[in-house]
């Protein structure tokens, strides 16, 4: 049995997320900074029939997120797909001309770096694999920067780009890299914005390794 690991797992899309990829065999790791919101999450997959564990790491701190991939391959099987989705701070989304460079260190390191670190971790182990998914998520500011989230609109171009030459470096190796984009938020009512609508999405980008990018929805 092989293993998503969901960075940034909450109840909202990550939930989904686990729910979708469990009803396919899959064991779901778990991965935020909070263990008893985690466990509480696990408990309640495991209560459905999927086999799940929560592992604590702050995305920003790289040693806490590779030990958490690690304990994570340990405990539940090898990483097959890799989902990274932690919800960006409030913090982060400030006015452009608010926005100082130590502004600026909290959303490169979270969305950067962040995804840096967990590629390179998984990739050796889904090149063994012989497959592998990677799956970033974002929001509309990804691709169409926004004046008053500019620490999201900058370090997203840098996920953008990294995740769309990881894309192209690792296709040879049957590992297919993707990502979303969720204009207009989460939830909210539109049936094609709720958790499990976006769940069944990212799972047809695992499944049916399309384009680099998917949207839910067109960005104005
Ligand atoms: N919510 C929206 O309206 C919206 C809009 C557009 C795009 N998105 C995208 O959707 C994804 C999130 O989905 P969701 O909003 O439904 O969230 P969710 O899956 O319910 O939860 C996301 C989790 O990220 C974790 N997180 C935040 N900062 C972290 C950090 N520094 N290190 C580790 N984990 C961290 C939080 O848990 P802890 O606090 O326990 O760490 C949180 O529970 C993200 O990729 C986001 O860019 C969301």
């Amino acid at each position: 049995m092989t293993t998503i690991a969901i960075i940034g797992a909450g109840k909202g899309l990550g939930l989904s997320v686990a729910r979708r990829f469990g009803r396919e065999g899959f064991s779901v790791a778990l991965i935020a900074r909070n263990q008893q919101r985690l466990d509480d999450l696990a408990a309640t997959l495991e209560s459905e029939g999927v086999s799940a564990a929560g592992f604590t790491a702050n995305v920003r701190d790289a040693a806490s997120l590779t030990a958490a991939l690690e304990a994570a391959t340990a405990a539940l099987g090898p990483i097959e797909v890799l989902q990274y989705s932690p919800l960006p701070a409030k913090e982060f989304m400030r006015n452009v001309l608010e926005t100082s460079v130590a502004d600026l260190i909290g959303p490169v390191e979270f969305s950067i770096y962040g995804p840096v670190t967990a590629a390179r971790h998984v990739i050796p182990g889904m090149r063994v694999l012989g497959q592998g998914t990677i799956l970033f998520v974002n929001g509309a500011s990804a691709v169409r920067p926004g004046g008053k989230v500019t620490g999201t609109s900058v370090a997203f171009a840098g996920e953008s780009a990294y995740a769309q030459l990881l894309h192209d470096a690792v296709a040879d190796d049957n590992i297919h890299v993707g990502q979303l984009i969720i204009p207009l938020g989460i939830g909210g009512g539109d049936p094609d914005h709720e958790p499990e609508s976006i769940a069944e999405t990212l799972w047809s980008i695992h499944s049916e390794r399309g384009e680099f990018r998917t949207y839910v929805a067109p960005v104005d």
